[in-house]
């Protein structure tokens, strides 16, 4: 079961602060991205698999309460901190700011939604390591958004929760981020990884069975401080924005391969090229490892996956000297491929690997760093895990 540890936390912190138990207990993941970076605002492809760390929500109503005194508590194990907040907090963005705007956020978003919350009490653990690029905020949002729907009842089909939680993010929190994160937390399977198509939001489930094929996912966190994240994000997001409004298209998803060079024949500014040309060649790759992993060859995937970290690296401009190390390492230690994954400018890295040399992989990539000085990374193998779902 998700999150043993987790969900235990969370239940005991709800019963300590509240001094009864929780009317039930909701789990959603964090996400490791397979491949397909900074498609998703382009209404592009992405293919995430969920994280087996999850944050666990443990929720019930606030007993005696009436719609004149909406209020919510929620308290966190991780920072030990509690907060509150009412009617006014959630009438408007950005006015509870912190871990809590995640939290506020949703209630926002359900009640802009038409889909007003009563009032509640919560209490949230989590083992997503935070900052480290694998969406522990889209693993709040998630678990929040679950439990609320389920313990009130709310009229949310599973389908429209991930565009819910982004609206929270980008109106409420302020962050100007895709559907990729929101719908791997919500929508992921177990041993499969979530194609999905960011435009029509119309996903599938490719099997992503890494233990029958004597494989492992390797995950580096690169420990690397983050420099400017959100200005560099929106930056790139909008040059996208910008450049296919000069090519007279909806959305970068709209240039295929084929049309690739005659686009950037009508774009005079280099850089903007370079964004271009990673943002077309990126969705191809999804759909060649899509169409590779439909026919179980996972090992396959290998090539492309650091094909993708070349086009971040030179391209895109997103990764830092600490994940192009990793990846370096990584290959050089027999792994298939390796790329960064997540939103970039430090956060993890991914390696395909035969499940027997992780181990030495990891080695590699931790004595890479040691040679050039950086701060030790992190690194642990996964396996797909399941969306959003209730524990108890
Ligand atoms: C962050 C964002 C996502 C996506 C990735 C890059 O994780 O939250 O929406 O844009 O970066 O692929």
């Amino acid at each position: 079961m998700t999150g043993g540890p987790v969900a235990s936390r969370a239940a005991a912190g709800f019963t300590r602060r509240y001094a009864q138990p929780p009317a039930g207990l909701w789990a959603a993941p964090g996400r490791v991205n397979l491949i397909g970076e900074h498609t998703d605002y382009n209404d592009g492809f992405v293919l995430p698999f969920a994280l087996p760390q999850s944050t666990v929500v443990a929720a019930g109503p606030l007993p005696g309460a009436d719609a004149g005194e909406a209020r919510w508590t929620v308290w966190s194990e991780q920072s030990g901190e509690q907060i509150s907040f009412g009617a006014a907090e959630v009438a408007e963005p950005r006015r509870v700011t912190g871990w809590g705007a995640y939290v506020a956020g949703v209630v926002w978003a359900l009640r802009e939604a038409g889909l007003p919350v009563p009032p509640a009490r919560l209490a949230v653990a989590s083992d997503v390591p935070l900052g480290a690029g694998l969406s522990s905020s889209a693993a709040l949002e998630s678990a929040v958004l679950t439990a609320l729907v389920d313990l009130f009842g709310l009229d949310l089909p599973v389908t429209d929760r991930p565009r819910l939680a982004q609206r929270a993010e980008n109106h409420y929190v302020g962050a100007p981020t895709g559907i990729m994160d929101q719908s791997a937390s919500v929508r992921c399977r177990a041993e499969h990884a979530l194609f999905l198509d960011c435009r029509s939001l119309e996903t599938e489930h490719i099997p992503f069975d890494l233990g029958a094929a004597g494989l492992a996912v390797l995950v580096v966190d690169s420990r690397a401080p983050h420099r400017h994240v959100s200005g560099e994000y929106a930056d790139r997001r909008s040059a996208c924005e910008s450049a296919a409004e000069r090519l007279g298209v909806p959305a970068l998803r709209d240039v295929t391969a084929d049309d690739l060079d005659a686009a950037l024949g009508r774009l005079d500014d280099p850089v903007v090229r370079r964004r271009v040309r990673h943002v077309v060649t990126e969705n191809a790759r999804v759909l060649e490892t899509v169409d590779l992993l439909r026919a179980g060859r996972l090992a396959e995937t290998g090539p492309l996956l650091t094909a993708s970290h070349a086009s971040m690296r030179d391209d895109f401009e997103i990764t830092v000297p600490e994940v192009d190390t990793a990846v370096e390492a990584a290959l050089h230690a027999g792994a298939y491929g390796a790329r960064m994954t997540g939103g970039g400018f430090g956060g993890c890295v991914l390696a395909l690997v035969e499940a027997a040399a992780a181990d030495a992989v990891g080695d590699a990539v931790r004595t890479a760093y040691a040679e050039r000085g950086f701060t030790a990374p992190e690194c642990f193998t996964v396996l797909p895990g399941p969306g959003a779902h209730r524990l108890s």
